[in-house]
Parts: C-alpha cells; structure tokens; sequence
C-alpha cells in the first residue's frame, strides 16, 4: 500500500499541474470513493481508492498505463538475471502490478516507453495492421540530404533485403546530423538499420511520440508517470 497525497496523485495522473490540482479540489469536483474531498493533503492509495476528476476516473484499479522516460543502459523487457530491466527502476507498488512494456526500445535507446498490465492495450499499440506512427529523434555519424528524406518516403530496402514502408525523415537544417524520423511498423532495430542502409549510423535514438502521445518533457531519464484516459485516446487518434 502506498498513500499519496490527493494533489499529486492527480498531478501524476497527466491531466494537471500541482497547482491547478489544488484549485480543481478546493472547486469540489474532485471525488474519492463517491465522496467529495476539498483538501489536497489528505492521502490515497491509488490502488484501492477510486478517483474522479470532474466526472473522469483518474485511476483504474484493474488496468494501469505508465509513461517513463526509459533511460539509456537499461533492457526493455520485464526480467533478466543480469542487467537492469525498465521494471528494476520503477518503486515496489509498480512493480507488483505486473506490468510489461509496450514493444522494445534497444538498451542504447532512450525515450518513451508505455508500460501497461493490459494485453489488449499492448496489442493495438504494436500491432503491424494498426500503423500507428512512432516518432523517433535521432543524431547520426554523417549529414542526412533531400534524397535520404525521398528514399524514407519511398520505402528503405535494408541491407538484408528486407523492405520496409513508407516513412518520414525530418532533417534539422540547422545540424543535418540531426533530425526526426517516423516509423509505422515496428521491425528489429528498425531506425538504426534504415539509417545504416543510406551510409549514416545512428549515434543516438530517442523515441518521443507514440501517435500523437508525445513524451512529457518534465520527465527526466529514469522518471515516469500515469497516463490519462484522454492521453490513451490520443495514441489512435
Ligand atoms: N529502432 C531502433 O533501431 N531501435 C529502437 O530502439 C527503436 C527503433
């Protein structure tokens, strides 16, 4: 069991600074297990407590979904018996809700990473026949041009064969070392082997949106929090 207090457990929820939390539950739409709470030290634990915000269940006891900003060094999986799991960095309370990654991100690769406890989430998310967008921020060896960014859009062939869709190459004009590329698929070390294909291995990877859910900037490496209901949505949008 873990008591938090009311206004940061809203604030966690992603739908409301700290302040603002403040405001929404001194205003009374705030309501714990059918009761109105005004005070935000009072403290909850949000695996047994119900909790809405203006007629929205902040928190679902059955099914939880955690955005983290997945540092670099450690493995996307939820065990290993050697190197450190995205799981080893989250608090005890996580831990035992049983939650898994939404697909991979190398161990070099930072970013965002939605862990969940909920298989059909994890399902729509990776599925190949779903496309959804993933938008990766990348720093490579040498200068991405306009025919790199043509070849994206095409298709990329890698350098086994395998071809992959269409896809977008964003270059920074101001460092074309630099840039953003989207993927809709999900294939093995996909991004650094597209760029490996045109001459130009990736330095670093840092995923930043998944759909249009894009990582909370406030979140340092290492930090995570819950996703809301509208922020799920948002993903498929
Ligand atoms: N593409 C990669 O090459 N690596 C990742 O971690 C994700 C996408």
């Amino acid at each position: 069991m873990s008591l938090l207090r009311l206004d940061k457990i809203i604030s966690d929820g992603g739908i409301a600074t700290r302040s603002e939390a403040r405001k929404l539950i001194t205003s009374g739409k705030v309501i714990v297990d059918g009761n109105i709470v005004t005070r935000s030290d009072l403290k909850f634990d949000t695996e047994t407590s119900e909790i809405s915000v203006d007629g929205d269940i902040l928190n679902s006891t059955k099914y939880r979904y955690i955005m983290l900003n997945k540092p670099d060094g450690v493995l996307s999986a939820t065990e290993d018996r050697e190197q450190k799991t995205v799981l080893d960095i989250l608090p005890p309370e996580l831990y035992r809700m049983k939650l898994f990654p939404v697909g991979r991100l190398d161990k070099d690769t930072t970013g965002l990473l939605i862990l969940t406890n909920d298989g059909d989430f994890c399902h729509a998310v990776t599925s190949p026949k779903r496309r959804i967008k993933k938008r990766y921020e990348f720093t490579s060896e040498s200068a991405l041009t306009a025919e790199d960014a043509e070849e994206f859009l095409m298709g990329i062939t890698l350098r086994d064969g395998t071809k992959c869709l269409p896809a977008e190459l964003e270059i920074d004009l101001a460092d074309p070392c630099h840039g953003y590329i989207s993927v809709f698929e999900g294939k093995y070390h996909q991004v650094k082997r597209m760029l490996a294909s045109r001459g130009k291995p990736v330095i670093s990877l840092k995923r930043v949106a998944i759909g249009n859910l894009v990582l909370d900037k406030a979140l340092g490496f290492g930090e995570y929090r819950e996703i809301s209901e509208n922020e799920i949505k948002q993903i498929f949008n």
